[in-house]
C-alpha cells in the first residue's frame, strides 16, 4: 500500500496513510533542507516538497500556519541553515509528540525560546501537570486570511484550570472538512459554522468519487447538517457543534440534527462553545468504575472479609513474598476488594458505577446494552448462547468457530447445524462461510418444515486469519428468509474495528445500525415489494440463492449480538471481554441474560479487569481512531517491506487478498493492498461490497517456503528473537499488528526476517547438494503435501432422531454426555489397523468428545460425529503436539455402537 501511497503523495485523499507516513514526509523534508544546507541539494527541491505536503498539513494544528510561514520565509531568504534547523525542530516535535505539552515546540526560534503570542498557544507549558491534548476542527466560510486571528481568539478562552488543552484547526469547505476528519486523528470535536462552499481548493479524484457516492446514496447535500451527518458516520465518537446565524429553532427541531451535540446561535457564544467542547471531552474521559476504584484505594479501609491480599499488608510485611508487592506496586493491592458497595458496584447485578461504565461502553460501541465479562470471550459466547437458545433450538454455526460456541450448544441443549467455511487447503486453514451455504441451510430447514426451530446464525467476524464478512448482507439476506433470526457475531479479534470508518460497516454493530437506518427509510418497503414481484410467487431455491435478497422491513426484528475480546485488540487486561446487544426483543430475553451472568460470572470478579474495560473504552473513544489507523499503517508497512526486500521475499511472503479470498467472493476484483494497480478507491470498494475482505492488520506469512512449519517458526521467533506470535498453520504463521505497535516493532521484525533469510541463503549456498535437496524436499512437503481439510460429516443417527432430512443438525448435548458413561465408550489408537477396518466394514466410529488440534484450533471431531476416512487421514498427517480431547497413548475416545443401538429416544425434545 505504501506504493499506492507514494503514487498519490501529492493528493489529499491518501486516506490510509496514517501518522507514521506524515512523520516520514516531514523527515524527508528535513533531509532535503539539510541536503540543501550541506550543498548536495537545492532550495527548489525543498520548496517543491514543502508545497507537496501542504495540502494535508492544513488539516493539522501543528506545526500550523506561523511555523510553516517561518519555514517558507527562511527559504525565501535563501537561508538554508535556518530552514534545516527549523525543519528538524518541527520533525522532532512531531515524532516525539512533544508539541502537545511543550510550548517551545510552537516557537519558530527554538534556541531563544521566544514567547510569541501569535505563534505560541499561551497556556501550553504553563502547568506542570500533564493535560491531555486534542484538536478541534472548525469548518467556516470565513476567509483563510482571518484564520490565524480566529485561532488566537480561541486560545484566549483557555483557563489554567481546564482539564484539557486543545488547538483549533480551520477548514473552508465541505470536502476539506471530510478530509480533515479522516486524516487528523487528534480531532475530538468539530464546529460546523453554516455558510461554506462544497468543493475543496485541492483536486482529489478519489475523494470526489467517494463523496459523489455519498451524495447519491446517502442523500448528502452541501448543508451544515449534511456535513454533520457525514462526519458522524466517519467518526461517531466526535462531538459536533453547529453554529448558525439563521433559524436555530428550526434546525434544532429537524431529525437530521440528531448527530449534533449542541446548536449555537452565531459566534457570540464562544465561551459557551469552549466550555461545551471541554465538557464533551470530559464525558468520554470519565471512567466511572475506574475513578471510584482509585478513590476506594485511597481510603483507609479495614477489611474483615475473605481477601487477605486486599490492602497488601500480608504481602508487604512478609519476608517471603514481598517481591510480589514490589513487582506490582501498592496500588494493585489497595485496589483489591471483594466489596460491591462503598463506592464499588456488583458485576453480577450492577446498579452503580459498573452500570454507568457499561452504558458508556454501549454508546462507544454502538450497542443498546453492554455486559462486561471478566472471563474472556470464551465466557461471553457461552453466556450469549445460553441466554438466547433453549433445548432443541437450531443454530446455524460455523463449524470452524471457537470452541466456546460448541460448548455453549452443549450447555444449552441446542442443535448445532454446522456449516462449512471455504477451505484454504494449501495453508491448512479455513476461510469464512459463504453466504450461499448459510442461505441453503435456511432453505433446507424451510423445505423440511423446521425453519421455525432455527433461532440463530452464529459466525466469527473476522476469523482468526482475517476474513471479514459482509455482515450487513449476511443479516439482510438471512432475514429475508426468516425475519426474526438472531445473529451472534463472535468479534473476539475485531473489537477495534469499530474505530475505523473503513471497517466499522463490516462489524456487527456497524451493520446493525445501517440496517436500522434502512428499515426506517420510506423506500425500503418499495424495494422489498419490487423484488418480491420480480421473484414471483414460488421462486426456486436456485433463484433465491443467486439473488441478493431484500427482507420485508415490516416483518424484520433486528436482533444482533456481538462478543469481543477487548483484551485482544484494546487496552484491557487479559480476559477482559464485552458482550454487546442490539436487539429489539431484548426485553424478552433480559431475564435469561441475568441467568447467564449468574451461571458464568464468578462471584469474585476481578476489580482490575473491570476497571481496564472502563479505561479501554475511554481510550478508544478519545484516541481509538488514530491508534487503529496506526495499526493498519504498521501492517501495510510490514506487507510492503516483506514484499520488496530482495532476500526476505526470496523465502517468505504475506498472502494477498487474492490468495486469502476466492475470486467469486471478491466481486470488486480487488487483488491486494500491494497491487501496483490498486488505489484507495479500490480498497474501499472491496471493503464496502465484497462478500469477504481481508482485515489489513492480520497477515498470514508463508514460512513453509523457507523450510519452517508454523510451530517451528513461531518457536524460533520467540526463543531467539523475543517475538511473540499467536497462530500458526502447517506452513504459515499469523502476524498481527495492533494499537500497541510502533515503527520500531516493524523494524525489529524486518531485521529478524533479514537475518533468518541471510542464514538460510548462506546455508544453501555453502552447503552440499544434499543440503539443498533436503531443503527442497522439506519445502515441498510443507507446501504441497498438505492434508485435505475434513468437513463435518454428520451426527450419528442415534443423535438425529429429532433432526431434519436435508440438514445435519444433531443433539450434541446427548452425545456429549454419552462420554460420561465409561461403559459406553471405547478407545482405539490412531495407528491401530482396527480403525481402517472399522472405516471399511463398520460399525461406524463415533467420536465421544471434542478433538481440537492446535493448530488449526477448530474441532475436527465433535461429540456424536461419525468419523470418516478424511478425518483419520488428517489426524494422522497432523504433526502438532497439542490436541485437546485426544490422548495419543489411549487413542480416540469413541461411543460404542452397541450402546448407541440401545439408546432409546432423544432426551431433550422441545415442542415445535
Ligand atoms: C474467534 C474466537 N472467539 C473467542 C475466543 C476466546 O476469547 P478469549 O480468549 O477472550 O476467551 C477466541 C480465542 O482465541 C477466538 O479466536
Amino acid at each position: 500500500m505504501a506504493q499506492v501511497a507514494d503514487a498519490h503523495r501529492d493528493q489529499i485523499d491518501r486516506f490510509f496513510a496514517g501518522p507514521g507516513s506524515r512523520c516520514d514526509q516531514w523527515r524527508d523534508l528535513a533531509e532535503l533542507a539539510e541536503a540543501w544546507s550541506a550543498g548536495s541539494g537545492s532550495r527548489t527541491q525543498f520548496e517543491a516538497a514543502l508545497d507537496n505536503i501542504m495540502a494535508t498539513e492544513e488539516f493539522h494544528a501543528y506545526p500550523g500556519y506561523p511555523l510553516i510561514q517561518a519555514l517558507r520565509d527562511h527559504a525565501i531568504a535563501n537561508d538554508a541553515s535556518a530552514t534545516a534547523t527549523l525543519a528538524r525542530h518541527i520533525t522532532r516535535a512531531l515524532l516525539t509528540r512533544s508539541y502537545r505539552q511543550n510550548s517551545g515546540d510552537w516557537d519558530a526560534d527554538e534556541d531563544e525560546q521566544r514567547v510569541n503570542t501569535e505563534v505560541l498557544p499561551p497556556t501550553l507549558g504553563h502547568r506542570s501537570a500533564h493535560r491531555p491534548y486534542f484538536e478541534v476542527l472548525i469548518v467556516t466560510g470565513a476567509p483563510a486570511t482571518r484564520w490565524p486571528a480566529l485561532a488566537t481568539e480561541w486560545r484566549r478562552l483557555r483557563q489554567p484550570l481546564d482539564a484539557f488543552v486543545y488547538e483549533p484547526v480551520f477548514v473552508g469547505s465541505f470536502e476539506d472538512a471530510f478530509c480533515a476528519s479522516v486524516l487528523n486523528p487528534d480531532l475530538a470535536a468539530v464546529i460546523v459554522q453554516e455558510g461554506f462552499p462544497f468543493r475543496s481548493r485541492h483536486d482529489a479524484a478519489i475523494l470526489r468519487s467517494i463523496l459523489e457516492e455519498a451524495r447519491q446514496h446517502e442523500k448528502i447535500d452541501e448543508s451544515a447538517l449534511s456535513l454533520a451527518r457525514l462526519l458522524k458516520r466517519v467518526r461517531p465518537e466526535l462531538d459536533l457543534y453547529l453554529v448558525s446565524s439563521g433559524r436555530v429553532e428550526q434546525i434544532a427541531g429537524s431529525t437530521q440534527a440528531n448527530s449534533v451535540r449542541r446548536i449555537f446561535y452565531a459566534v457570540e457564544e464562544l465561551l459557551e462553545l469552549h466550555l461545551s467542547i471541554l465538557e464533551g471531552v470530559q464525558d468520554r474521559y470519565d471512567t466511572p468504575f475506574f475513578n471510584n476504584l482509585k478513590k476506594y484505594a485511597q481510603r483507609p479501609i479495614g477489611t474483615f472479609h475473605a481477601l487477605p491480599i486486599a490492602r497488601g499488608k500480608s504481602i508487604f510485611r512478609s519476608d517471603w513474598i514481598r517481591d510480589m508487592g514490589e513487582f506490582y506496586g501498592t496500588n494493585l493491592f489497595l485496589a483489591e476488594s471483594s466489596a460491591t458497595t462503598g463506592g464499588l458496584d456488583s458485576l453480577l447485578e450492577p446498579t452503580g458505577n459498573i452500570k454507568r461504565a457499561q452504558e458508556m461502553a454501549a454508546r462507544a460501541f454502538g450497542a443498546d446494552h453492554v455486559f462486561f465479562v471478566t472471563n474472556g470471550t470464551s465466557t461471553s459466547n457461552k453466556m450469549a448462547v445460553q441466554a438466547l437458545l433453549g433445548p432443541g433450538d437450531i443454530a446455524i454455526v460455523d463449524r470452524n468457530c471457537h470452541k466456546s460456541h460448541h460448548y455453549g450448544m452443549v450447555l444449552a441443549g441446542a442443535q448445532p447445524l454446522y456449516v462449512e467455511a471455504f477451505p484454504m487447503t494449501e495453508y491448512s486453514m479455513y476461510g469464512a462461510v459463504p453466504l450461499r451455504t448459510i442461505k441453503q441451510a435456511l432453505l433446507n430447514l424451510k423445505a423440511d418444515g423446521r425453519l421455525h426451530r432455527a433461532k440463530m446464525v452464529d459466525l466469527t467476524n473476522c476469523t482468526f486469519d482475517g476474513h471479514i464478512y459482509n455482515t450487513r448482507r449476511v443479516m439482510e439476506e438471512c432475514l429475508a428468509i426468516k425475519p426474526d433470526l438472531i445473529f451472534l457475531w463472535d468479534e473476539a479479534w475485531f473489537g477495534f474495528a469499530r474505530f475505523s470508518p473503513f471497517l466499522r460497516p463490516r462489524t456487527a454493530m456497524g451493520a446493525a445500525s445501517d440496517i436500522e437506518a434502512w428499515l426506517r427509510d420510506s423506500n425500503s418497503v418499495k424495494e422489498y415489494e419490487k423484488q418480491q414481484a420480480a421473484l414471483g410467487t414460488a421462486p426456486s431455491d436456485e433463484l433465491l440463492l443467486s439473488k441478493r435478497l431484500i427482507p420485508d422491513p415490516r416483518k424484520v426484528k433486528l436482533r444482533v449480538y456481538q462478543t469481543n475480546s477487548t483484551h485482544k485488540s484494546m487496552s484491557a487486561l487479559r480476559q477482559g471481554s464485552m458482550l454487546l446487544v442490539k436487539d429489539v426483543e431484548f426485553h424478552s430475553v433480559e431475564a435469561q441474560f441475568h441467568e447467564a451472568v449468574f451461571t458464568h460470572a464468578s462471584t469474585s470478579p476481578n476489580q482490575q479487569l473491570i476497571a481496564s474495560l472502563d479505561v479501554a473504552r475511554r481510550q478508544m473513544e478519545l484516541e481509538g481512531y488514530g491508534l487503529v489507523h496506526n495499526a493498519i499503517e504498521v501492517a501495510l508497512a510490514i506487507r510492503q517491506a516483506v514484499a520488496t526486500h530482495p532476500l526476505i521475499s526470496k523465502y517468505f511472503h504475506i498472502l494477498g487478498a487474492d490468495e486469502m479470498v476466492p475470486a467469486a467472493s471478491r466481486e470488486s476484483g480487488f487483488i491486494d493492498y500491494l497491487d501496483p494497480k490498486s488505489n484507495w478507491g479500490k480498497a474501499l470498494h472491496s471493503l464496502k461490497d465484497d462478500e469477504f475482505c481481508l482485515d489489513p492488520t492480520r497477515m498470514t506469512l508463508a514460512c513453509g517456503t523457507a523450510g519452517f512449519d508454523g510451530t517451528q517458526f513461531k518457536t524460533l521467533l520467540a526463543n531467539r528473537y523475543n517475538i511473540q506470535l499467536n497462530k500458526t498453520s502447517r506452513n504459515s504463521v499469523l502476524l498481527q499488528s495492533n494499537i500497541n505497535n510502533t515503527r520500531s516493532d516493524v523494524a525489529h521484525l524486518i531485521r529478524v526476517l533479514v537475518e533468518i533469510s541471510e542464514e538460510l541463503d548462506q546455508r544453501l549456498a555453502q552447503g552440499s547438494r544434499t543440503v539443498r535437496q533436503t531443503f527442497e524436499a522439506r519445502v515441498r512437503s510443507l507446501m504441497a503435501d498438505v492434508p485435505d481439510l475434513p468437513n463435518f460429516s454428520h451426527f450419528h443417527d442415534a443423535y438425529r432422531k429429532d433432526s431434519g432430512k436435508r440438514t445435519n443438525e444433531g443433539d450434541i448435548r446427548a452425545a456429549f454426555y454419552s462420554a460420561y458413561d465409561a461403559a459406553c465408550c471405547e478407545h482405539i489408537r490412531l495407528a491401530d489397523p482396527e480403525i481402517d477396518r472399522r472405516l471399511k466394514d463398520g460399525p461406524e466410529l463415533v467420536s465421544a468428545n471434542f478433538v481440537i488440534p492446535y493448530p488449526p484450533g477448530f474441532p475436527i471431531m465433535v461429540p456424536g460425529q461419525v468419523i470418516t476416512q478424511e478425518t483419520i487421514v488428517f489426524m494422522r498427517k497432523l504433526d502438532v503436539k497439542e490436541i485437546h480431547g485426544y490422548d495419543a497413548a489411549e487413542g480416540l475416545k469413541l461411543v460404542r455402537t452397541d450402546a448407541l443401538a440401545k439408546r432409546a429416544g432423544v432426551p431433550t425434545k422441545r415442542a415445535a
